[in-house]
């Protein structure tokens, strides 16, 4: 197929682009910068050259392109995961996501595009007893960032799956780990680890579902190429509290355990927000994806051979 990927050059766009290239599609990629466009089509993968926010150059970009099914990826996540970064990318991370999403959902109903794959997020069902599957809600009662996030989350997913003559697909991703995210061994959160900046809050039981960026990427030609229109929850098979997963990081990081604070100093130093994450997140549950997409994620890297697995 005729595949154009908007967000092609980020964390999950580069495998993207090893795996549809694998599997012999014809990938059209969009990115700002003419650096980038010459190591793309080194890869033997046509660049469009535009600006997200310029609808009209996105418009031609697909036009041009004549893509049978599109895959957009934009975010703007900065590469540092703290509250401080965090904060700060928040207005345009959310203006990449609402208008340059619209506008590259504009241009492949334009464009004639038969089908659209979006990215969402995993890891914000209202929290409740056991995993969230594709019919759990966004948490819209979270704590703010989090209740933002969802409600900005939920209404990208409505305009999709609603949006007429296209098969819309949205992916809920749970937390990328791998090459280039922040949790790879040189990432952002490895570095807060080794530094004793990333504690373990209160109990540690919020559940926190994981995705191999690769796995991911597999996920996502399976959905493009044969996937049915909805949603899909692309995670591994083992959500983990906090207190498992951060306790076998830190020892496959090689790094000192963990800090354990109680909910008030979190509430203090990182906000309503790191309570959220630390103490009430929920799990998700992969099995529409395993059976409709034979997805088989690999288990998380750092918990295989550890004694916490076993522990728990
Ligand atoms: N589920 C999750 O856990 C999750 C989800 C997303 C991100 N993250 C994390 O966030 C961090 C950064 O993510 P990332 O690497 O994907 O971000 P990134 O490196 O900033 O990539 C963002 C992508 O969006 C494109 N883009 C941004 N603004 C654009 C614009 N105005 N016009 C056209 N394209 C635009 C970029 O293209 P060009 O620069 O080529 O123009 C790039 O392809 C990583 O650590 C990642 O793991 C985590």
């Amino acid at each position: 197929m005729r595949i154009f990927v908007a967000g092609a050059t980020g964390a999950i766009g580069r495998p993207l682009l090893t795996q549809l290239l694998a599997q012999g599609h014809d990938v059209i990629a969009l990115t700002r910068s003419l650096d980038k466009a010459g190591i793309l089509a080194e890869q033997g993968v046509e660049a469009a050259i535009a600006d997200v926010f310029d609808a009209d150059a996105v418009k031609a970009a697909v036009i041009h392109a004549q893509p049978e099914v599109v895959i957009e990826q934009l975010t703007a996540y900065p590469k540092t995961y703290t509250r401080e970064s965090m904060g700060a990318a928040a207005a345009l991370n959310t203006r990449i996501r609402l208008e340059g999403g619209a506008n590259v959902l504009t241009a492949a109903q334009a464009a004639g595009v038969r089908r659209y794959l979006k990215q969402s997020i995993a890891f914000w069902g209202v929290p409740g007893n056991g995993l969230a599957d594709e019919e759990t809600p966004l948490s819209l009662d979270a704590s703010p960032a989090v209740a933002a996030d969802a409600r900005i989350v939920t209404e990208l997913e409505r305009r999709l799956l609603e949006a007429p003559n296209l098969e819309g697909i949205v992916l809920r991703y749970g937390f990328f780990y791998g090459p280039g995210t922040w949790f790879a061994s040189d990432g952002d959160v490895a570095q807060q680890v080794r530094q004793q900046q990333f504690p373990i809050v209160g109990n540690g039981e919020g559940v926190w579902s994981w995705i191999h960026i690769e796995d991911a990427a597999i996920a996502t030609v399976a959905a493009a190429e044969r996937g049915n229109p909805g949603i899909y929850l692309i995670t591994d098979d083992q959500p983990l509290t906090v207190s498992e997963w951060l306790s076998a990081y830190a020892q496959w990081l090689n790094a000192p355990p963990p800090p354990q604070i109680s909910v008030e100093e979190a509430l203090r130093i990182g906000g309503a927000d790191a309570v959220y994450y630390g103490t009430q997140m929920r799990g998700a549950w992969n099995a529409k994806a395993k059976c409709e997409l034979n997805f088989q994620p690999r288990p998380l890297e750092w918990m295989v051979n550890s004694a916490v697995a076993h522990a728990s």
